[in-house]
């Protein structure tokens, strides 16, 4: 592929509308993202009727601001990228409509990426990591950990059982009164907090397997919250210190008995002889998660890769990125969207119930 072959990606699965021009040699041209976070604030979470229509309005003005920050035309672009799931099913519609229109119009590639996929490989656009390697997945609707061994090719190791991680701090930042989204407000009111202070359970500690679970934290913090006297009087600073070292421990726990498992019995005999851990989704823009995990990796022999803040959380370069790593193997048009795409379809479900793929 030519290095300046170049895509226009779109992301609409949630609350962001983004889109981003991205060609082979990494380079990001473009990479703008308009937020619905105050749309939805007032509502404590994403109304998703209320999410597509926003994206609806604001596509074509971000797509436009994408080719002007690049100072590009369609002329410039070789082939369109956008979210075909998993997600809020209206407004992927909507970015794959637009992205759709485009490719006919101007007679390119269209690619529906899977947006786990993007988050996946976004790690490979920000620095120059080999296949295959361990990815830990974490934001509002996924923790999962994946052994990573080509563009398409996933070995989920590990998921969770009940709540995301994100889910965790979402729902936890609403119940101690701290807004939307969770991840940032907890991790703001940590910075002044005693994350010894209260004693928060650790679950799946020691497990033998790499799956996750927090709907139990939850409930421990609400039981906390309600001991202290609600959010009244309860020092909040000092909960969301404990609740984010909670999440961390967990991450880290589970983390690091995936990176044997990686080392022992994925990693051996392929070429690549660095065993890399990569995280990626929203919930790794959290510093003290990420220092947690820095200090597990090098224990376990493990280099780290975290993209930046901006490719962490929901953005369209990642969706452009995941289609330049396949430029060849483009989509027909009339695929469908999916409000359900798991990375690795064979995986077979962790114990316990309300099980999410
Ligand atoms: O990947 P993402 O942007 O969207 C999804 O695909 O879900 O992840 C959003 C999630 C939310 O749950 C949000 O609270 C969490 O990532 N998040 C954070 C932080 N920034 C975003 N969680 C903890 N600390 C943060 N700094
Ligand atoms: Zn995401």
């Amino acid at each position: 592929m030519a290095k300046d072959f170049t895509i226009l990606g779109i992301e609409s699965s949630c609350d962001e509308t983004a889109a981003a021009i991205v060609s082979a040699d990494k380079s990001i041209h473009a990479n703008k993202i308009a937020s619905q976070i105050e749309t939805h604030a007032k509502h404590g979470g994403v109304v998703p009727e209320v999410a597509a229509r926003a994206h609806l309005d604001m596509i074509d003005d971000v797509i436009a601001a994408a080719l002007t920050d690049a100072d590009m035309t369609f002329d410039d672009i070789d082939g369109i990228a956008a979210t075909a799931g998993p997600g809020l099913i209206g407004g992927v519609i909507v970015g794959t409509v637009a992205a759709k229109a485009i490719a006919a119009a101007r007679s390119i590639p269209y690619y529906a990426v899977n947006h786990l996929e993007g988050h996946a490989l976004s790690g490979r656009l920000c620095s120059d990591i080999d296949f295959p390697y361990l990815l830990l997945l974490v934001s509002g609707g996924h923790t999962q950990l994946l052994a990573v061994t080509a563009p398409g090719t996933y070995h989920r190791m590990g998921t969770t059982m009940d709540d995301a991680a994100g889910e965790a701090f979402d729902k936890c930042a609403k119940i101690m009164g701290l807004g939307y989204p969770g991840g940032p407000a907890i991790e703001a009111a940590a910075a002044s907090g005693d994350a010894k202070s209260i004693r928060l359970p650790r679950p799946l500690r020691g497990a033998d397997n790499c799956h996750f679970s927090f709907s139990g934290l939850k409930t421990a913090l609400a039981t906390k919250l309600a001991q202290l006297g609600g959010v009244q009087t309860a020092p909040i600073h000092d909960l969301a210190a404990s609740l984010q070292a909670a999440i961390a421990d967990c991450l880290a726990d589970r983390t690091k008995r995936a990176m044997q498992i990686f080392a022992t019995q994925i990693n051996t005999e392929t070429t690549n002889t660095t065993n890399t851990l990569v995280i990626a989704g929203g919930v790794a823009a959290n510093k003290a998660i990420f220092a947690r995990l820095h200090t597990e990796a090098d224990a376990a022999g493990f280099q780290i890769v975290v993209p930046p803040a901006k490719l962490c959380t929901d953005n369209a370069a990642m969706i452009a990125w995941a289609a330049l790593e396949r430029h060849d193997r483009p989509d027909q048009l009339d695929f469908d969207p999916r409000p359900r795409w798991p990375l690795d379809p064979d995986a077979s479900p962790p114990p316990g119930r309300g099980v999410r793929q």
